[in-house]
């Protein structure tokens, strides 16, 4: 139906984080969702899900050895993934390939989302124009924001539209970037706020995905606000594991036959 991809110039600002977390909030919401991992020489979506058994990657699809279809895996909640190989095997990739192959998973899925490489290079450029839409990862400081404005001049350039920004790991200090000024500097939208979370880094650690190893943390309750914001799609809120203490009074009101 339609693609996104998550795009910043900047590495490390929480491209992949998002994407992999937002695929996961819209599968567990019913819809039919890949994601794209468009970084060709380093593979991100599969080793954050502790993935690494994929024989067919978007590398061989970009060397038109398989088609995109051939190198689609199943993820967490039903969530479906093209992982980049893990060898980093960068040679003679056509990345003219990628927007058709892009439009043929638009064809079988709801959301194609694609998770973009860093930096401004012939893969980031064809990950950019693949998608039909783009949003913006920024971090609150200056270096993030300059290579955001590059990128959002790249795009412009490629004709690509432009949703919004997204604001991530936001600690709330007086000297951070707010998303006011983002808005009159980049002109664009403010699609959400998360905030820097430890929640984040420790599912990073254990290779879980944070909406489902901390789906009541603060960073998965801002994505759920942004995924709607970005989708239109409500998401589903998390079910609460009942506590100790509600575990022994749910034993005793059994026992004694209460309501
Ligand atoms: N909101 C957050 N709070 C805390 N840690 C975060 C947050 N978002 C991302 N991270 C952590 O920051 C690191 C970089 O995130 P991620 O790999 O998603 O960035 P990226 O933009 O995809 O990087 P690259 O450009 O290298 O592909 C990871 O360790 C991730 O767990
Ligand atoms: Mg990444």
């Amino acid at each position: 139906m339609t693609s996104l991809v998550f795009a910043s110039g900047k590495g490390g600002v929480g491209k992949s984080t998002i994407t992999l977390n937002l695929s996961l909030l819209l599968a567990q919401a019913g819809k039919k969702v890949v994601i794209v991992d468009a970084d060709v020489q380093m593979a991100n979506i599969g080793l954050m899900i502790g993935v690494d058994k994929t024989p067919i990657s978007l590398n061989n699809v970009l060397r038109e050895e398989n088609v995109i279809t051939e190198a689609v895996y199943e993820g967490p909640a039903g969530m479906k993934y093209v992982p980049a190989s893990i060898s980093a095997e960068s040679d003679n990739l056509n990345y003219s390939v990628l927007k058709k192959a892009v439009k043929r998973l638009e064809e079988i899925y709801d959301y194609v989302l694609i998770d973009c490489p860093p930096g401004l290079g012939p893969d980031a450029l064809a990950a950019i124009t693949s998608a039909k839409e783009m949003v913006l990862v920024i971090t609150p400081e200056p270096i993030s924001l300059a290579d955001a404005l590059k990128v959002q001049i790249l795009a412009e350039k490629n004709n690509v539209k432009i949703n919004g920004f997204v604001l991530n790991m936001v600690l709330g200090e007086k000297n951070e970037i707010k998303p006011r000024e983002l808005e009159t500097i980049l002109k664009l939208k403010n699609l959400g706020v998360l905030p820097e979370d430890l929640e984040v880094r420790r599912a990073s650690a254990l290779q879980k995905p944070v909406v489902l190893s901390a789906p009541s943390s603060n960073f998965a309750r801002a994505l759920r606000s942004l995924a709607t914001q970005i989708t239109g799609e409500q998401m589903q809120a998390p079910t609460e594991k009942r506590g100790f203490l509600a575990g022994i009074v749910g034993f005793f009101k059994n026992l004694f036959g209460k309501k």
